[in-house]
């Protein structure tokens, strides 16, 4: 364990169970029908691949890099899109897949601004939720784990860049923020 890790939050092993959990449940909620996963970058995207390497219902994956607005304009729900989709989504399921569910400014905006491109389904599915820190509602229709209002870093979540790589999520010793 690296110096910079206070606690393990979530093991190896424990988000192999959540991944396979998962993909499972899409698995049999969109068994013969075809998914778009959109997944917001740079965040989610180790949580990512190790989901679709367990779905088996025909798919394409897809990125966007969004910005939530400062908190003054947090209220008019938008969000700066700095890369979007690479393809067009209506009519079609779409599956947004993020690493963690905090404050829920972020997701609530990216779904709101998707749904106005009128898919066939749009749900999310998210690693991690911190729901003691919600100021905006969201639904979490495939979620990985609920943990405790602590700063996490691994499995894709970064602390200042760094980190992304650890293969489990762990609490930053507050003596390196
Ligand atoms: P929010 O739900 O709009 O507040 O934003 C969620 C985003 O903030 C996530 O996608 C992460 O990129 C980032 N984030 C929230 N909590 C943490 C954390 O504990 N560690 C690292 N990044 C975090
Ligand atoms: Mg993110």
């Amino acid at each position: 364990m690296i110096d910079e890790v206070k606690e393990i939050l979530v093991s190896e092993s424990e988000l192999n169970d959540i991944t396979t959990r998962l993909a499972n449940e899409i698995n049999r909620d969109y068994a013969g029908e075809e998914v778009i996963f959109v997944g917001l970058l740079k965040g989610s995207f180790v949580f990512l691949s190790d989901l679709i390497k367990k779905v088996t219902v025909q798919c394409k994956i897809d990125f966007m890099i969004v910005s939530s607005y400062g908190a003054s304009t947090v209220s008019s729900g938008k969000v700066n899109i700095k890369k979007d989709l690479s393809q067009d989504i209506a009519d079609k399921h779409v599956i947004v897949v993020e690493d963690i569910v905090d404050s829920g400014i972020t997701l609530n905006a990216v779904l709101a601004l998707l749904d106005e491109r009128c898919p066939k389904s749009l749900k999310l599915c998210s690693c991690l939720s911190k729901p003691s820190r919600r100021v905006k509602e969201v639904k979490i229709d495939y979620l990985g784990t609920e943990i405790p209002d602590e700063f996490v870093i691994g499995y894709g979540l970064d602390y200042d860049e760094k980190y992304r790589n650890l293969p489990y999520v762990a609490v930053i010793d507050p003596k390196y923020i």
